[in-house]
């Protein structure tokens, strides 16, 4: 874990590096990190842990039309997050949903943080308006990192899942990616035509 420097506050450089998820050679250790958010919390509302093909498909597809980045140290992917659609008609296309997992050993360590920056500013490039985030509540990590990352409350969703043997609320976070205005938003670019040849970035 990249430990602050004791007079500045900073966390030195620590080699991680953020890039684009490769789905059939990280599906495994994003798959290792999620799994037990399904089994054993309510973080996750999914009951089943789906499969490793499953979950691939689903970095191939957040890959295609937003983007899916993993946190990598030491050749290990610690962390990861990825953007999709907010809903699917029309109309809701510049908005988008976030989330960000990190493996337990490096949570606190600024992983969650170095992945949002790098999603959001991807996402910003695509010309995505508004960036969404779903917290099954409590969850203090999350609320502080969304809070951390600009986000604003928007509201709670009361008893609106049942999971580990109780009703659980969503709170809804929200962060504008570009200016407010009354304009009509500029039309979306593909992930590939934003990121022809995404930069591996070094954090
Ligand atoms: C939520 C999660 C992604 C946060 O990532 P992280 O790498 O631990 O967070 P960071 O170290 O980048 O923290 C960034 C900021 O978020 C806030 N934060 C992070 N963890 C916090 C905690 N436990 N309590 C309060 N605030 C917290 C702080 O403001 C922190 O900045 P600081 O350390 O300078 O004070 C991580 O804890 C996690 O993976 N949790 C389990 C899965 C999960 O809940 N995912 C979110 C689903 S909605």
């Amino acid at each position: 874990m990249a430990e602050r420097d004791s007079l500045t506050g900073e966390r030195p450089d620590s080699g991680w590096i953020v890039r684009d998820a490769i789905p059939d050679d990280d599906g495994a250790a994003c798959l290792e990190i999620y799994a037990p958010f399904v089994r054993d919390s309510f973080v996750s509302f999914e009951e089943r842990v789906p499969t490793l093909e499953d979950f691939a498909q689903r970095i191939r597809a957040a890959t295609t039309t937003h983007a899916w980045l993993v946190l990598e140290l030491a050749g290990q992917v610690v962390g990861y997050a990825y953007a999709s659609a907010h809903r699917s008609r029309a109309a809701y296309r510049w908005a988008v949903d976030v989330t960000v997992y990190i493996g337990p050993s490096y949570r606190r360590s600024g992983a969650g943080r170095r992945l949002y920056t790098e999603l959001l500013e991807r996402l910003r490039r695509q010309r995505f308006e508004v960036a969404c985030a779903g917290i099954t509540l409590p969850n203090d990590a999350s609320v502080g990192l969304h809070r951390a990352m600009g986000f604003e409350p928007v509201g709670v969703y009361k008893r609106i899942g049942w999971k580990m043997g109780a009703w659980r609320d969503v709170s809804w976070w929200q962060l504008e990616l570009a200016p407010a205005t009354d304009a009509p938003p500029t039309e979306l670019l593909r992930a590939i035509e934003a990121w022809p040849d995404p930069p591996m970035s070094r954090r």
